[in-house]
């Protein structure tokens, strides 16, 4: 038995509590909240019912796999939804709506072994290729330049999975213009985002409103630009193990059937969009927390130049780069770049009610959960009474190892938790290695404090800092 004690914020006739969270960044409008009503409480947007969780404890126990399992917000959803020519419409992993759906059972199967640790330390050369690039960039334009940081790992993150996924060169870094695919990409992702802000939902209410068209045009554009490289693939064969090979040619290991090329085009656009923003997110983050901390910039830079001095990175060193593995996780610990994800009662669950908290609270069948991992790995209990503070040691890894299951879920949980970590990490290290060999760095300013920008992903806003080169490169 549950009792219902989940606070509940008065909200308005109809909009509900979306005045409540309104924010510049969607998300802060929600994690505020916490503030004023603790670790669960329960609002109402337009109707709909949504539970947010803030503690490491509560978020354990939804992480448990029995009970709860992954629902996709329906932004994402809408976003996602792809049709390949006369085929029905497919999601991609990300937005699929459960592990019961067959696209996803399939894009599973087939995908994992394509993303295991043999398959991406078969991706370092391209990886270094690239981040090499940056090095490059960063050099020429000398300690003068004022590095848009977020932007240049933009740049970086996206032409990595666009070469590393289906050997496409975006060619981003001596551009000023994204490419289109990715405008589009990022203007779709904008509207998805924008949806709860009240300026979005009236202009959507009137009837001169062309956003949904124009989401509709950028998708069918995205669409048909991955259709091609499916198509130009299966017309130009390569021996080259990426992941649109993983697609085109492997077979389902359980039912030895190929991905349809709908579905495969629908996971080439999640992958490009869950695998730049958010690594490069992460990597903004990181050099944000490093520059604001004397003693972990010298730490870390201490360590790469003993593991590596000025030799060239290669796969066996990141494993001896133990510093730079702490200084990644506990930034994904504060500035988790996906900040939440959603959990509710599993189709397959006899229970129509699943009691929190040692039953203080009834989650319902219909609830979602919105599991608020920014807060929850910022939870005193797990951390202390410095847990807002950047201390790379505290995940360590005899530290980490340690941690209480719902204290680091950066990468989300079970069996839909990130399947690209692998990939993410090694380009991580890679880039925030690479990057400390070759130069010092500083903030342009010294003041700056951070800011933050939402689409759907968190990143640093208006980040800006400089290189100096250590030595003249080799
Ligand atoms: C799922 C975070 C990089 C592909 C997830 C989830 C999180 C996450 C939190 C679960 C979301 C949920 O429960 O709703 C991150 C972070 C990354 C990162 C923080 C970088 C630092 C990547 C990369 C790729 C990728 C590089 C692809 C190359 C995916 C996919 C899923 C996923 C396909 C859905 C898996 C499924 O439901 O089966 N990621 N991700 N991610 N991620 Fe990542």
């Amino acid at each position: 038995s549950a009792r219902d004690n989940i606070p509940t914020p008065r909200g308005l006739p109809i909009i509900g509590n979306i005045l409540d969270v309104q924010d510049e960044v969607p998300i802060r409008g929600i994690e505020r909240l916490t503030d004023l009503y603790g670790s669960i409480f329960k609002l109402n947007f337009l109707g709909r019912k949504t539970i947010c969780i803030a503690s490491a404890e509560l978020l354990e126990e939804l992480c448990d796999e029995t009970r709860f399992w992954k629902t996709p917000s329906e932004a994402l959803a809408a976003l996602a939804d792809n049709k390949a020519g006369a085929e029905k419409p497919r999601r991609g992993l990300f937005s699929a709506p459960s592990t019961e759906d067959e696209d996803w059972q399939q894009a599973h199967r087939t995908l994992m072994p394509a993303f295991g640790p043999l398959s991406i330390q078969q991706m370092f050369g391209e990886m270094h290729d690239l981040c090499s690039q940056l090095v490059l960039k960063w050099a020429r334009l000398g300690p003068s330049f004022r590095i848009p940081v977020t932007q240049d790992f933009t740049r970086l993150t996206l032409d990595t999975i666009g070469l590393c996924a289906m050997d496409y060169r975006f060619n981003s870094f001596y551009k000023d213009e994204m490419d289109p695919f990715v405008q589009a990409l990022n203007s779709s992702l904008t509207a998805a985002s924008d949806r709860n802000k009240v300026g979005s939902i009236l202009k959507r209410m009137m009837p001169w409103d062309r956003s949904g068209q124009k989401v509709q045009i950028d998708r069918e554009y995205m669409t048909r630009v991955s259709t091609e490289l499916i198509q130009h693939r299966r017309n130009n064969p390569t021996e080259k193990r990426d992941l649109l090979n993983a697609m085109v040619l492997g077979k389902d290991p359980k039912t030895g059937k190929h991905m349809p090329d709908g579905l495969i085009s629908a996971n080439i656009i999640t992958f490009l969009i869950a695998g730049h923003d958010t690594t490069s997110g992460l990597l903004s983050f990181a050099f944000f927390n490093l520059l604001k901390s004397s003693e972990a910039y010298f730490k870390a830079q201490q360590e790469i130049d003993r593991v590596l001095g000025r030799n060239k990175l290669k796969p066996e060193h990141l494993k001896d780069l133990k510093y730079i593995d702490a200084v990644l996780r506990e930034t994904l610990r504060l500035n988790p770049t996906v900040p939440a994800f959603i959990r509710s009662i599993r189709k397959d669950n006899q229970n129509d009610v699943e009691a929190l908290g040692g039953g203080e609270y009834a989650i319902r069948r219909d609830d979602r959960v919105l599991c608020l991992i920014s807060k929850c790995q910022r939870d005193p209990k797990v951390y202390g009474e410095d847990a807002n503070e950047f201390r790379p040691e505290r995940m360590l890894d005899e530290n980490f190892q340690r941690l209480p299951k719902g204290a680091w879920k950066g990468f989300g949980t079970g069996i839909r938790a990130c399947i690209g970590r692998g990939f993410a990490w090694q380009e991580a290290q890679m880039a925030f290695t690479l990057l400390l060999q070759n130069f010092n760095f500083r903030l342009d300013d010294p003041s700056y404090e951070i800011k933050i920008k939402q689409t759907l992903t968190v990143k640093p806003d208006e980040f800006y800092m400089r290189a100096t080169l250590r030595e003249a490169i080799t």
